[in-house]
């Protein structure tokens, strides 16, 4: 699938079919928990078949079923530790939603994951996974013009940016962030106040990579 249809297709999945993951899957996704990991000096690890972590029903938002496969998004305790679990954390969804499983970010609404953490260490996140029991919903999203600059004339490349943007996840759905189209080209992105915008910030990073990956390959073609 091209990252743009892979992004699109892309929704938060809460509940799972009672469905274990093949182990071929599973063997893939530990390699790549152990490339991540590797490549930004994190302690990512990988949960199958432990269904203790999001059996509590005291969330009214945000509640699972059979969420029984998790990744603990972890690294060593650092002022930018939250902006890379966000790039990294995402890469790893995306990867995940790629072998047909569903997923969701998970910043409050679990319990106490099985993580092994080291002082030094801070668990961020969880990404929840599995087979869904349904696809999930498309997000609403804020208008261009509170999110940007873009105008009516703009090229054909921001506004697949800006689209990238708009398709990534972010906590409640707030969206706190602004990208500033320039002249040459070029473009700015800022983050805005909010619970988990700093994660949030690291999940666009990533999806702004993917925009230009993706252009670049549509005009390789
Ligand atoms: C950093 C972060 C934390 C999140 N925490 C939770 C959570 O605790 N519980 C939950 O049900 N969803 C959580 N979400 C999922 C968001 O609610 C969801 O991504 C957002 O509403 C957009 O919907 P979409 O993912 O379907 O596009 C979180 C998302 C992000 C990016």
């Amino acid at each position: 699938m091209n990252y743009l249809d892979l992004a699109r297709n892309r929704h938060s999945v809460r509940k799972f079919k009672d469905l274990e993951i093949e182990e071929d899957k599973k063997n893939k996704i530990k390699e790549k928990v152990k490339s991540l990991n590797e490549k930004g000096g994190l302690n990512f690890q990988v949960f199958f078949d432990e269904p203790k972590c999001f059996k509590s029903k005291i969330f009214t938002y945000g509640s699972f079923k059979n969420a029984n496969n998790y990744i603990s998004l972890v690294g060593e305790k650092s002022s930018d530790l939250d902006e890379k679990i966000g790039y990294f954390g995402q890469d790893l969804l995306l990867f995940l939603e790629d072998l047909g499983l569903n997923t969701c970010w998970v910043g409050l609404t679990h319990g106490k994951s099985m993580a092994k953490i080291k002082k030094s260490e801070k668990e961020i996140c969880l990404i929840a996974f599995a087979y869904g029991n349904e696809n999930g919903n498309i997000h609403k999203s804020k208008d261009d013009h509170i999110l940007s600059n873009i105008n009516e004339f703009d090229n054909e490349k921001n506004r697949i940016i800006l689209e990238f943007c708009k398709l990534a996840p972010t906590a409640l759905n707030q969206q706190k962030f602004y990208i500033e189209f320039k002249e040459d080209g070029s473009y700015n992105l800022t983050r805005k106040m909010g619970p988990y915008s700093k994660v949030d910030f690291g999940i666009i990073k990533y999806h702004l990579d993917l925009a230009e990956k993706y252009w670049g390959e549509k005009n390789e073609r």
